[in-house]
């Protein structure tokens, strides 16, 4: 393993310890603290980690029997991209994460790529007991050659996976043709596949009775970002805020260059068709949120109950820009929280909104909170009440007035470094700086700032910010605009701070460590 190489490549091991302050206690550090310990500090307290080594997208994101089932791409035997296999975890509130054994590992001739799972309810694919319905995942087999659909069940909750014997289910003789995203459409009574035709910038939908003979429906793109290969569609319905009765569908599909975005629209079953010309709508204005997959089959979320759904979904918090080389060990790759997913109607049409969910709460410990205060002010008093921590959750509100400049928050604030969440007022965006957040030599495309169109409401900037030991995600605008990046600050950069002038005021600001 990767972290054994690490740590025993250096002499250091046999050297004399030192202590160090890390957080608010003092605990011996060895020598060789620069290369090992400090890349296991970075491991997050409440986002998804593989035990060890690599992970990549979401896979198989399926609810089923009280169970929120967790695949992901993973390298079981390193810390590096490679043998690509499903690992896999369960939750029963996103909060706490049994980690399970590998569901789906390589395969003679064949990776394991990204895919997805659903119920099969009424057991179409003859896959079932007839006790259980089983579950049936969809995924990629990558060859040097091809790139191929296949289809596995499992009886046993997801536990174990059988191949079906005829896979593959669908190949085109494409080497770019990836990422299958299953679910029952209820409407026409039937399967639907969304797949990636990456180096064509398309998504191509397939449609099929019992999961084993599928027919190609449609296609649909290039169109809004297309810098990058094309991977990991998602498409679903969603209801619009404050107009339940109102439901649109949302494509998403990530571009290898310019990240994630969306397409708001109508699927009918065979053909996605957007409701405006489709333009560059971004999911996420950070550089990590990758690979986004939401959950099918959440409760209140079946398509074919009638009841208001529920639509969550978490992603990759990396970028493949330098995901070979984010210095955490002894394992690489993490997921963002899970988001609860609307459509908000706004002055640009139809917007997807992204807020943390709900069962997060239950983390919060200690809470600071202060109100109606100028920035400088505020500072004062975050210091009288020993504000601090590694793992928090944020909201404020500032309040602009016509001298506002630069204004915002600082966490995981050290004696030379910080990471900054602020609003530049000149140019109406909002943005998070990650230039001084740390360690940002592994990667000359790391320290950079990230920003976004974002209005003041009212003259007001409301933020929800979730702080991790090495991520930050900035949700403003309640949800429509989100900022989601890495960093990796030291372990006892645990300080908070406001920024702005004074003409800039806190209305309102709530810290909670998270447990
Ligand atoms: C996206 C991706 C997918 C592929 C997987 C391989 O991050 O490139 O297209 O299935 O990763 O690990």
């Amino acid at each position: 393993m990767t972290f054994e190489r690490l740590s025993s490549s250096t002499e250091a091991l046999k050297r004399p310890t030192r202590s160090e302050r890390v957080g608010r206690c003092y605990i011996a550090r060895p020598r060789y603290f620069p290369v090992c310990f400090a890349a296991m500090m970075l491991r997050p307290r409440f986002h998804f980690t593989p035990p060890a080594n690599w992970l990549n997208d979401p896979n198989g994101l399926v609810y089923f029997d009280g169970e929120w089932h967790l695949f992901y791409q993973h390298n079981p035997f390193g810390i590096d991209w490679g043998h690509m296999s499903w690992g896999h975890a369960v939750s029963r509130d996103f909060v706490h994460w049994e980690h399970l054994p590998v569901a789906l590992p390589e395969q003679p001739g064949y990776m394991i790529f990204s895919g997805s799972a659903a119920v099969d309810w009424a057991n179409t694919g003859g896959f079932g007991d007839g006790v259980r319905p089983p579950l049936v995942a969809a995924y990629t087999a990558h060859s040097p050659h091809e790139q191929t659909q296949h289809i596995a069940f499992s009886l046993d909750r997801g536990r174990t996976w059988t191949p079906y014997a005829g896979n593959p289910v669908i190949a085109i003789g494409s080497r770019e043709f990836r990422d299958p995203k299953l679910f029952w459409h209820a409407p026409s009574g039937r399967w639907v596949m969304a797949c990636a035709l990456a180096d064509r910038r398309q998504v191509r939908f397939y449609g099929s009775p019992n999961l084993r003979d599928w027919q190609h429906l449609s296609d649909f793109g290039p169109a809004g970002a297309t810098a990058g290969l094309w991977e990991c569609p998602d498409l679903f319905p969603l209801p619009v805020e404050g107009d339940p009765t109102q439901q649109r569908w949302v494509l998403k599909v990530d571009d290898q260059r310019c990240g994630a975005q969306y397409f708001v629209g109508d699927f009918n079953g065979e053909r996605f068709a957007c409701d405006d010309p489709p333009s560059v709508r971004r999911v996420d204005f950070g550089k990590d949120f990758y690979a986004a997959q939401s959950w099918n089959d959440a409760p209140g979320g079946r398509l074919d109950t009638g009841s208001p759904t529920r639509r969550v979904w978490l992603a990759w918090m990396s970028h493949w820009d330098y995901a070979a080389r984010t210095p955490t060990a002894p394992w690489r790759g993490m997921m963002s929280a899970p988001r609860e997913l609307a459509l908000r109607r706004d002055d640009d049409g139809l917007c997807l909104v992204q807020r943390p969910v709900r069962e997060l709460r239950v983390l919060r410990r200690a809470h600071w909170r202060i109100e109606d205060v100028a920035c400088g002010a505020a500072n004062d008093r975050l210091r009288a009440m020993d504000a601090h921590g590694t793992a928090l959750e944020i909201a404020a509100t500032f309040l602009a007035c016509a001298g506002s400049a630069e204004f915002g928050l600082k966490v995981r604030v050290g004696a030379a470094e910080e990471t900054v969440i602020g609003y530049n007022a000149a140019e109406g965006q909002l943005f998070v700086d990650r230039s001084r957040s740390g360690n940002v030599s592994f990667s000359p495309r790391f320290a950079e700032r990230h920003a976004a169109p974002c209005p003041l409401r009212d003259g007001a900037l409301a933020l929800h910010v979730l702080v991790d030991a090495c991520s930050v995600e900035v949700f403003a605008d309640d949800g429509r605009v989100v900022i989601s990046d890495l960093i990796f600050p030291e372990p006892e950069s645990d300080g908070i701070e406001v920024f702005g002038d004074g003409a800039t005021r806190v209305q309102s600001l709530d810290v909670w460590a998270l447990a």
